[in-house]
């Protein structure tokens, strides 16, 4: 099957079974980690290539897809496609592929984590033991909130919602979600999700506040200034989707000011940029951006985005090819 023709872009290294995969159906250009982060390099390259596996920090604009004359699909190392330009990409018949489902599991993971983290304060614990000050069982060491009976409200109720909902329904919390879409009431019964259409009643009611959803026009800044004012002041915001659901400067602030119990956050505004103001912010856990950082998972997305590439390339039916994005 291998035709020598093909040639495909592999922005960075990303693990050895991928790599394979796509060196049976063409020749394969290796990025070194960052080289495609910027429009020049990307469309260049481009240029060059019928396929590209991309990460979500190459910007995939217009720019670098009037680049693309022979290119035919680019598939995406990563379920958002904020990244990719989407429409322009349909208007020049690129196809483009992500890999949902595989990251879901591993993504509620982090969640979870941020939550029992910020809500615990595990981190600080186990560092203060580190440190050699732990003394013995203290009446108010590490004093945190309990899971069990809080209410938690869902932004985004696509699949990585639901892998959060599963495993906050074990914990005894109560659930609410935000969505684009209500879900089917078959589905609202099976997750034990209540459905609320407004974001501001549905904050003022939340302990936990889950931020699952995708970044569109719609969704910037979702949680802002005006909506910070409205948490608990002792609720807790995990954010799993991407830094600019929330405006990073008011949060950073309203953490410094106490408005709010304390904020759990695997995404950033300007990544890898971190606001300076949130280093320092009381009661906030800051992670990398590890959300679908599993061997399982990374093999999957992998493979996802590797057979996406080569069906189009081999000329499959499109339709056959589940991780295409459908305008
Ligand atoms: C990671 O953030 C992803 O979108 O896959
Ligand atoms: C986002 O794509 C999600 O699956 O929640």
């Amino acid at each position: 099957m291998k035709s020598p023709e093909f040639r495909i872009l592999v922005t960075e290294p990303i693990e050895q079974s991928t790599l394979d995969k796509l060196s049976a159906v063409g020749q394969l250009t290796l990025g070194r980690r960052g080289e495609f982060d910027s429009v020049p390099a990307l469309a260049s390259a481009f240029a060059e290539h019928d396929a590209a596996l991309t990460m979500l920090s190459n910007p995939v604009n217009a720019q670098v897809l009037s680049a693309g004359d022979r290119m035919r699909i680019v598939a995406n190392y990563a379920v958002g496609l904020n990244n990719i330009d989407i429409r322009e990409a349909a208007a020049r018949t690129i196809y483009v592929a992500n890999t949902p489902d595989v990251l879901s599991e591993a993504t509620a993971d982090v969640a979870l984590l941020l939550l029992l983290d910020v809500a615990r304060h595990s981190r600080q614990a186990e560092t203060s033991l580190r440190n050699g000050e732990f003394d013995g069982w203290h009446p108010f060491g590490f004093v945190g909130t309990e899971m069990y009976g809080k209410s938690a409200l869902i932004i985004g109720m696509g699949r990585i919602g639901k892998a959060i909902a599963r495993r906050l329904a074990g914990f005894g919390i109560r659930l609410a979600y935000h969505n684009r879409n209500r879900l089917e009431p078959a589905e609202e019964a099976r997750y034990m999700v209540s459905y609320n259409d407004n974001v501001d009643t549905a904050i003022q009611q939340a302990d936990f506040v889950i931020l699952s959803c995708p970044l569109t026009p719609q969704t910037h800044h979702i949680i802002d200034k005006r909506r910070l004012g409205m948490f608990k002041t002792d609720a807790l915001l995990i954010n799993i989707g991407r830094g600019a659901l929330i405006d990073e400067a008011a949060l950073a602030q309203a953490l410094h000011a106490m408005q709010l119990g304390g904020a759990g956050l695997d995404v950033f505004e300007k990544e890898p940029l971190i606001h300076a103001d949130l280093l320092t912010a009381p009661h906030a856990v800051l992670l990398p951006h590890i959300g679908s950082a599993t061997r399982e998972t990374r093999k999957a997305m992998g493979h996802l985005a590797a057979d996406a590439i080569i069906g189009i390339l081999r000329g499959d039916n499109p339709q056959t090819i589940a991780n295409l994005v459908r305008l």
